[in-house]
């Protein structure tokens, strides 16, 4: 049995952009960097690793925010027969994962178009809320937590890793990016402060701008490596795109504007 998210009248909180931010080949070639099911980095190792910090037990409800093509939905299911729930803002990231959803022939999970600032999720249910690399987009965080709070279980776990930013001041070239990308990046303080007014307990703050770094560097020199194969599938045009954006998260990383924060929260 699937846990059932409902949804109000659509709020149109989110730019118009960021629900066509995705195209399918968009999502594609993101995926070909990241790894099979990831639009994040570390691929399926990064969230054994991550699981390895929280509480996993055999038949848990999970709630996945930004579930993105249901790498860690999957495995949640597969490795700990979890019942779970991914939300995703994008139709097209929820349109694949469910086609691949198909192909895995896995009951427990469910994949659902939502906002998670407006979703109406069942209260005191999860066990786990997870979220990888998805809050950043959005402006209105006590919404989100909120919400998120309220659909856990009492002594239920929150689990993030989330784009964040330095403390300042910041490159003028990175409050631009900022800008084109649409991000919303809190400093890890105070994206720790959020959650706390939200009502976690317990919460562990982590700078993990290393390993993302070195993810960053490992995906961009097996991108370089296998080009040949790359460019069976992807234009070059699609290749310097790649190898921009990676570019520069590495140096906005490197001087200190970026960060990659770590969460683990409990209610
Ligand atoms: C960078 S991707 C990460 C996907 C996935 N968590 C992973 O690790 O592969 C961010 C995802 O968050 C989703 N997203 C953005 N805003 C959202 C919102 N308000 N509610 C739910 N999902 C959202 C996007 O559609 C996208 O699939």
């Amino acid at each position: 049995m699937t846990t059932q998210v409902t949804h109000p009248e659509r709020l149109e909180l989110q730019p118009e952009e960021e629900a066509n931010r995705y195209s399918r080949q968009s999502i594609l070639r993101s995926e070909r960097m990241y790894g099979e099911g990831f639009q994040s980095p570390g691929g399926i190792e990064a969230v054994e690793a991550f699981c390895s910090m929280l509480r996993m037990r055999e038949g848990m409800k999970i709630l996945d925010i930004g579930s993105g093509l249901g790498g860690a939905t999957f495995y949640f299911a597969e490795r700990y027969g979890a019942n779970v729930v991914g939300l995703d803002f994008s139709q097209e990231m929820v349109d694949i994962s469910m086609e691949r959803k198909e192909e895995k022939k896995l009951p427990c999970v469910s994949f659902q178009q939502g906002d998670i600032r407006t979703a109406i999720l069942p209260k005191d249910t999860f066990d786990l809320a997870w979220t990888r690399d998805c809050i950043l987009y959005i402006p209105e965080k006590d919404l989100v937590w909120k919400n998120v709070y309220a659909s856990l279980n009492t002594g239920g776990q929150l689990f993030i890793t989330d784009f964040c930013k330095g403390k300042g001041p910041l490159s003028k070239s990175f409050m631009t990016y900022l800008g084109d990308c649409h991000y919303h990046l809190q400093d890890l303080d105070t994206y720790g402060q959020t959650l706390e007014t939200a009502g976690f307990q317990d919460i562990r703050i982590e700078d993990h701008t290393k390993a993302f770094i070195d993810s960053l560097r490992d995906e961009l020199e097996n991108l370089t490596t296998t080009s040949n194969q790359f460019f069976r599938e992807f234009s070059e045009s699609d290749f310097d795109y790649l190898v921009n954006r990676w570019d520069k998260k590495i140096q906005f990383c490197e001087q200190g504007d970026f960060l990659w924060g770590l969460f683990i929260a409990e209610k």
